[in-house]
């Protein structure tokens, strides 16, 4: 690893690059809409195009997720790269040599111990692999790993080895000198022995897997002794390269055979990970003898839309899965989706694909249980839902786990759902959280839950309904940004944002002048700027609003509020109602001030002057 890239340089790269020539091929259905490119964005799932690029700002910015940058930082999201990775690959495109700055020797010097540690690692992979192949006793190990049915161009994609019988074969193949044994050591390759002052090999008679990280780097090993002794599975300790909680076995090895994943399996054993990718599911990763992290979750949330869980169906299984499903629930968002599989007893992946084959296991993935679904199933199973005594505790135990999810719809359907299943209102519902807040320690993070909407028969989603909410007991704070308590500017802005097209059909942003209601300002510039921007649409809104400190920061909160709120069936019906409704309650004086404010900047328009006239003339009476 080199010093710092020097700024000069990211300026003269991103003066060279095109960002247009970065995006395309990557940005689905990209062309040409006036200034700008559009396209579906990469980033999110999508149908219309809320993606824009401008050529001229060389920047790029989605609406619906609000992802934006420039070339740099649309590498960096699109292929998961570290800033100077990212800088490389774009200096390649344009044929530049990278320079970096000199460190400060402290820095240099700790640049050059990791540099050390990730060439001996991979050294010591090529060591293992070698070994497979030309160690007098690699008859054993290949014996045994085709005992288990694992084909020569598995063992090759994962790098699989040997670390032959003896205590210092590594040490001896690669510890030439003391700062090779040091960096040895260091990488967790060695266990040193302080009595006598002396090292040997961690690994010793086993089959050994290095792990990878997501730049393809070895950073550790996991060795699996060759029959029944114990432990079975030895992995490096944590080292400088290495944090077990938070890598995945397996990741880049599926990255590799598919850029564009939509889902992984989230598998419990390094066989089982390899043995499937035998098979065919090249998208499976294991975690290195723990269970499932949040940091391994929104890890993998960054690379996939979907994670599936796979569990034995014993005991174990179930437990495994409960802590599974705890983890997921404060972790998932809106647009991800996380599902469980329990395979058959006595089962695991790796002898089920064997088998019955990749088909008829991708079936079992598909029919997995969604989270939902999952929750539901494990919650009712404990509890007695005929009696009352039995749906509070239902409650009692369903609703934390409900409470401590990211504000989503998802969870919006799980309270529905909550109801349905217990008979309770909302009342009571809070009243079930309120005690048991007050009898328990607040073990979940402290967050507030939205109102639950008691939507109509046939509607299934929580859409804002005016009038309804103001019944709403009013027991818990809302989050602000809760769909069915936006007021009136929120939800005609949203609307708007989800339809842009719809700011023809109401009035002038002129004639809105006035309304006292906060974001006000916000929703009468974006009128204005959707009626007098000739082919204007969120793409060029973004680029346009980009310069000015005042409409950029709206842009923010512009993407916030179409963020949080769902789209309707009736979002014309409903724009104009609340456009109606704004208009009716605006106070006349605060139209005047604003109409003088205006006028006092930039010339009024006919409608305005007359307006600011009758105004005038109501407050002489
Ligand atoms: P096989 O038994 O060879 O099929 O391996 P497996 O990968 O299927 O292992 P298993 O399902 O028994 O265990 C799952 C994972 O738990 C392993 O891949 C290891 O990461 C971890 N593990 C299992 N046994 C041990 C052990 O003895 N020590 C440590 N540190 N980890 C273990
Ligand atoms: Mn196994």
């Amino acid at each position: 690893m080199a010093g710092r890239i020097p700024q000069y340089f990211i300026d003269d790269l991103l003066a060279r690059v095109n960002i247009i020539d970065v995006v395309d091929g990557r940005v689905e259905r990209l062309k040409r809409t006036g200034k700008n490119y559009s396209g579906l964005c990469p980033f999110h799932k999508e149908k219309s195009p809320s993606f824009s690029v401008s050529p001229e700002k060389q920047f790029y910015y989605c609406f619906g997720c609000g992802a934006g940058g420039n070339a740099i930082g649309f590498l960096m999201e699109y292929d998961r790269l570290d800033f100077p990775v990212a800088v490389e690959e774009l200096a390649r495109l344009v044929g530049m040599e990278v320079p970096r700055e000199n460190n400060s020797p402290q820095q240099a010097q700790r640049e050059k111990q990791l540099k050390d540690l990730y060439g001996i690692l991979d050294e010591a992979a090529r060591f293992y692999q070698q070994q497979l192949t030309q160690h007098p006793q690699r008859d054993t190990a290949i014996n045994y790993l085709k005992g288990r049915g694992l084909s020569g161009q598995a063992a090759k994609a994962f790098g699989i080895g040997y670390a032959p019988p003896g205590w210092d074969n590594l040490l001896q193949a690669l510890g030439a000198d003391k700062q090779r044994t040091d960096a040895l050591e260091q990488a967790g390759m060695l266990i040193h022995n302080e009595e006598r002052n002396s090292h040997y090999d961690r690994f010793r008679e086993r089959i050994m897997f290095p792990i990878r990280d997501m730049r393809g780097r070895v950073i550790a090993f996991g060795g699996r002794v060759l029959g029944d002794e114990k432990p079975k599975y030895l992995n490096s300790p944590e080292t400088e390269t290495f944090h077990k909680g938070r890598e995945l076995y397996g990741l880049y090895e599926a990255r590799q055979t598919n850029a564009q994943l939509k889902r992984l399996l989230i598998v419990e054993g390094y066989m089982d990970v390899v043995g499937l990718a035998q098979h065919g599911i090249h998208y499976a990763v294991a975690t290195l003898g723990t269970a499932t992290s949040a940091q391994h979750l929104e890890r993998l949330f960054k690379v996939v839309p979907e994670v599936v869980f796979c569990f034995d169906g014993d005991e174990a299984g179930r437990k495994a899965a409960g802590r599974a499903l705890e983890t997921t629930l404060p972790v998932i968002r809106d647009g991800q989706e996380a599902r469980f599989l329990f395979l058959p007893e006595g089962e695991d992946p790796d002898s089920l694909v064997r088998t019955e084959g990749r088909d008829a296991f991708q079936i079992r993935i598909d029919q997995s249980l969604p989270l939902s679904e999952y929750f539901f199933r494990s919650q009712t199973e404990q509890a007695d839902l005929e009696s009352m005594d039995g749906r509070a505790r239902f409650s009692t135990r369903a609703l934390p786990l409900i409470r401590a999810m990211q504000p989503s719809l998802l969870q919006q359907m799980m309270l529905e759902r909550i109801c349905e299943i217990t008979g309770l209102s909302l009342e009571q519902i809070n009243s079930v959280i309120n005690l048991h807040q007050a009898t328990t320690d607040a073990a979940v993070p402290e967050q507030p839950l939205p109102p639950v909407q008691q939507a109509p028969q046939g509607t299934r989603s929580a859409g804002p309904h005016s009038g309804r909410d103001a019944e709403l007991p009013a027991r818990r704070p809302r989050p602000r940004s809760q769909t069915g308590n936006l007021d009136l500017c929120d939800k005609a802005i949203s609307c708007l944002l989800h339809f842009p097209q719809l700011a023809a059909s109401i009035a002038p942003a002129s004639e809105l002048q006035g309304m006292a209601e906060r974001n006000a300002d916000m929703l009468i510039a974006l009128v204005d700027y959707l009626q007098t921007t000739p082919n204007a649409s969120l793409g060029t809104l973004v680029i346009d609003w980009q310069e000015d400190p005042q409409r950029s920061a709206w842009l923010m909160m512009l993407n916030e509020i179409a963020h949080n709120t769902p789209l309707t069936d009736g979002a014309e019906r409903e724009l104009q109602d609340a456009i109606k409704r704004l208009l009716r309650e605006r106070r006349p004086e605060m139209e005047l001030d604003a109409l003088l404010k205006k006028n006092r900047q930039s010339p009024l328009t006919q409608d305005e002057k007359q307006r600011l006239t009758q105004l005038l003339a109501s407050r002489q009476n």
